[in-house]
């Protein structure tokens, strides 16, 4: 069977031209787009995340600034830091890289960002707003990702059976929300840690996405012939032949499942390249309803 292979970066590489365009038109107007991302702590996978998305920024020509901060940086503090950004014009979109240190609580935080300038579509007014299928908020960058993904290589979910293994606030439930919406039409199923016959369900699935963050734990036996495959793992193996002694690979075993699916995302050049331009895409949509925001007469 031909196995397409789902390029993520070439997707990007488009939405990343439009954004440009879209980019110009709010500097012809005054106004540079800006994301700040907050890291705290050294955890390796994520400062090489928030480098990523800072040189994002940098090469579509808008406005990026970095906090980063040691790992013993109090809530306070921080809750402080998210403050002084909700303030401040320059910045149109706000992220803080999770995980944060553990006497940090996450809720208080996403909490304490700017719905408005929440690019990650964590605060609660954004995922309720996805939830109820309600426009004005924002939608995760990976599941958004991975369901424009799809529809640029023209997979059609309606009415199909799709699996989503992993339910993280951050993949797996917003994927399961985006994709049971009316006009989306899938039919979901989420699995995870404690699912009986994981097997047995995965089986079913026309679409299988997963973000367990699990390496190569989707193996052939799990999924049927022609079954299509997004893979939002990014995992570090050892690998003492790889010039670091490491590298990344998915939670689906790739070359094992390949020939078996009719599409599938490889790891890296899939999922992870998509993850990055819409949240480019997202920080561009806030500073858009900023300016709109501006231009409206206050009542
Ligand atoms: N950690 C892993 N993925 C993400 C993400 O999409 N956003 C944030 N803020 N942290 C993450």
């Amino acid at each position: 069977m031909g196995t397409r292979l789902l390029e993520g970066k070439e997707v990007a590489d488009r939405i990343r031209k439009d954004l440009a365009v879209r980019i110009s038109a709010l500097k012809e107007k005054g106004v540079v787009p800006g994301l700040a991302v907050i890291i705290v702590g050294d955890d390796p996978a994520s400062v090489s995340y928030v480098t990523m998305k800072g040189k994002a920024c940098q090469d579509l020509g808008m406005y990026s600034l970095t906090v980063r901060k040691p790992a013993d940086l109090s809530e306070a503090d921080l809750l402080q830091i998210i403050n002084g950004l909700n303030r401040d014009p320059k910045v149109h979109g706000i992220l803080v890289q999770l995980p944060v240190p553990r006497h940090i609580d996450v809720g208080k935080v996403i909490a304490a960002i700017d719905p408005k300038k929440d690019v990650d579509g964590f605060h609660p007014t954004n995922v309720g707003k996805m939830l109820i299928g309600e426009d004005g908020g924002f939608l995760p960058a990976t599941p958004y990702g991975i369901h424009v993904m799809l529809k640029a290589y023209g997979i059609d979910v309606a009415g199909k059976n799709v699996v989503v293994v992993g339910r993280s606030n951050i993949v797996g439930k917003p994927m399961a929300a985006i994709l049971m919406q009316k006009g989306v039409d899938a039919t979901v199923t989420v699995c995870h840690s404690r699912t009986k016959d994981l097997k047995a369900i995965t089986r079913q699935a026309d679409v299988l996405i997963s973000g367990i963050g699990k390496p190569l734990f989707i193996t052939a036996d799990m999924v049927k012939d022609g079954v299509v495959i997004a893979d939002a793992g990014s995992n570090r193996i050892d690998d003492p032949s790889a010039k670091k002694g490491y590298r990344f690979v998915g939670d689906v075993d790739f070359d094992a499942i390949k020939d078996k699916a009719s599409a599938i995302t490889p790891v890296p050049g899939g999922v992870g390249p998509m993850t990055i331009v819409m949240l480019m895409s997202n920080t561009v949509l806030a500073a858009e309803r900023s300016l709109e925001r501006q231009g409206r007469p206050k009542v």
